[in-house]
């Protein structure tokens, strides 16, 4: 039997743990490399040019794990250098940008779609793209919401602070009326809660990371066999990391290395 080649899935940071918990949740036996460059995270606000070149580095360190395949889990990558890694890469690149559009085009009834996200993703347009391009009638309202991130990952999530964060935030996506919000970051999907909360039954939210997780299984259909481990590298090892990785990941984050490109 020959064994299954893993796949490659890169992040800024942390943050891509959301998609790579959504991914293993359907392929448990699929051999996963993550590549978190948590030493230059948050690309959120940087320059495309800088992400771009990032992207670039990350990208070829995952194909010297001989990877399959790239998913690319950190949103501000997939809305700003997605060409340019499938350019630099000789295998095929998916990104979060396509599926998360392709599920809001489908969970909406009004055609009023929220887009929420890093600042270099609402910038880039690239989901207001994505989402016209499958809706052209379709009422996007795209939202920066810079403070999430961190927000996020000190696992302030469901409090006071994180509550008046994501009311301004959502302030005129609101009085717009939207009937489908596209969570379009990494880290969103810990606030889901409050956001069904704040937003009511009336909003569907649509995850990136599950809708990426979707195509991924569609695209390699599952293999067999027991659950394989994921391999961590990151590109620094700050002391809060396991605390921080555990609350994205579900669980405790093992097989950890640090790695210089
Ligand atoms: N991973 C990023 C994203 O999904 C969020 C963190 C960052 O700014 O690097 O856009």
């Amino acid at each position: 039997m020959t064994a299954t080649a893993p796949i490659g899935i890169f992040d800024s940071g942390v943050g891509g743990l959301t998609v790579l918990r959504a991914i293993r949740a359907r392929l448990p036996a699929l051999p996963l490399v993550y590549l978190g460059d948590t030493a230059r995270v948050p690309y959120g606000s940087r320059s495309p040019e800088t992400v771009r070149r990032y992207a670039v580095e990350g990208g070829r360190f995952l194909l010297e794990r001989q990877v399959q395949m790239v998913v690319v889990a950190c949103n501000t990558v997939s809305a700003v250098a997605l060409d340019a890694l499938c350019d630099a890469l000789p295998v095929p690149v998916i990104g979060v940008v396509e599926p998360g559009a392709e599920a809001a085009v489908a969970a909406t009834r009004s055609g009023r779609i929220g887009i929420i996200g890093t600042e270099t993703t609402i910038a880039s347009r690239a989901y207001e793209e994505a989402i016209r391009n499958r809706l052209p009638t379709a009422r996007t309202l795209a939202r920066p919401c810079p403070l999430l991130v961190p927000l996020a990952e000190q696992g302030w999530t469901d409090n006071d602070v994180a509550r008046a964060a994501l009311a301004h935030y959502l302030e005129d996506l609101r009085r717009e009326e939207i009937d489908t919000l596209v969570l379009g970051c990494t880290h969103y999907p810990l606030f889901k809660p409050l956001l069904a909360d704040l937003l009511g039954p009336g909003v569907r939210l649509v995850d990136s990371a599950e809708a990426t997780a979707t195509v991924v299984a569609t695209r390699l259909g599952a293999p067999t066999g027991e659950p394989v481990e994921p391999t961590f590298y990151l590109t620094d090892l700050p002391h809060t990391f396991s605390e921080v990785a555990a609350r994205f990941l579900g669980g405790p984050v093992r097989h950890v290395f640090q790695v210089r490109y």
